[in-house]
C-alpha cells in the first residue's frame, strides 16, 4: 500500500514512521510512505500556503492553488483510491474505518492548518474526511500519523501471528482482556491461576469473559452497537 501525506510541516512526520512496526513495514515493502512539502507547490516568492478569509474573521485559510498543484502532480503518476482530509469534523476514525482503508492500494492524506482549507478543496478534491476524535489539534499531522499507523498495522504480513491485529481491542467489538508476564508473584500481587494452568480451553474462556466484563465496565456503548 502507498500513502502520500501532504503537509506544511514534513519534519513532523519523520519520527512516527521511523520506529518499530511502521519502520519494519516500510523496510519489508508492505507500505510506502511519501511525505510532500506543500510549500514546494507554491509559485510566489514567499511560498505562501495561507491567506485571509473572504468575509473577514479571525485566522487564516489554506490556499487552494498549492494543494491542487500537489494533488494534480501526484495523480498524474498514480491512481488513488481516496483523497483524505484530516479534519475534526470528519467521520470518526474507528477500527472499522481503518480496516476498510487497509484494503486499498493508494491513498493521499492531506493535513490541514490554521482555520482550515478553502472549502472548494473539500467539495471538489477530497473524497473522505476523517477525524481522530472530538478535540481540535493544531494541525492534521498528528492525526495523519495516527491514521497511517492504524492502517499500516492491518496490512497482511505487517504483524506476525503473535502480534496479530485480530486479537486487538475493537476488532471483535470487545476490549482486549488483561495480560500478564513474569514474575508470577510480585510483592504479593499474583497472576490469575488460570493463566498458569496450561489449559488452553479454560484460558480462552477466561479471556473472553474478561473481555466482556471490561467492555461492560469501560465501553458499554460497544456492546449496544453489536446488539
Ligand atoms: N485536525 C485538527 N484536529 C483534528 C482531529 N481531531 N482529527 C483530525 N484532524 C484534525
Amino acid at each position: 500500500m502507498r500513502i502520500d501525506i501532504i503537509t506544511i510541516f514534513p519534519e513532523m512526520l519523520a519520527g512516527p514512521f521511523s520506529f518499530s512496526i511502521m519502520k519494519r513495514a516500510v523496510e519489508k515493502g508492505h507500505a510506502e510512505i511519501h511525505i510532500h512539502d506543500l510549500r514546494e507547490f507554491t509559485t510566489d516568492k514567499h511560498r505562501s500556503v495561507d491567506d485571509y478569509p473572504y468575509g473577514g474573521g479571525a485566522g487564516m485559510v489554506m490556499k487552494l492553488e498549492p494543494v491542487v498543484a500537489c494533488l494534480e502532480s501526484l495523480k498524474a503518476a498514480v491512481d488513488y483510491d481516496e483523497v483524505i482530509y484530516m479534519a475534526p469534523d470528519g467521520i470518526l476514525l474507528l477500527q472499522s474505518v481503518a480496516n476498510s482503508l487497509s484494503t486499498l492500494q493508494n491513498i493521499i492524506v492531506l493535513c490541514g492548518h490554521y482555520k482550515g482549507i478553502d472549502e472548494r478543496i473539500r467539495t471538489h478534491y477530497i473524497t473522505k474526511e476523517i477525524s481522530i476524535g472530538d478535540y481540535v489539534l493544531s494541525g492534521g499531522e498528528l492525526a495523519a500519523a495516527v491514521l497511517t499507523d492504524a492502517i499500516i498495522r492491518l496490512i497482511p504480513g505487517v504483524l506476525n501471528d503473535e502480534t496479530s491485529a485480530l486479537s486487538d481491542s475493537f476488532q471483535d467489538g470487545l476490549i482486549s482482556p488483561p495480560v500478564y508476564t513474569r514474575p508470577a508473584e510480585f510483592r504479593g500481587l499474583s497472576v490469575p491461576d488460570v493463566l498458569l494452568s496450561g489449559n488452553d480451553k479454560e484460558i480462552r474462556e477466561w479471556r473472553h469473559q474478561k473481555s466482556i466484563e471490561r467492555t461492560q465496565a469501560r465501553r458499554p456503548d460497544l456492546l449496544n452497537e453489536n446488539s
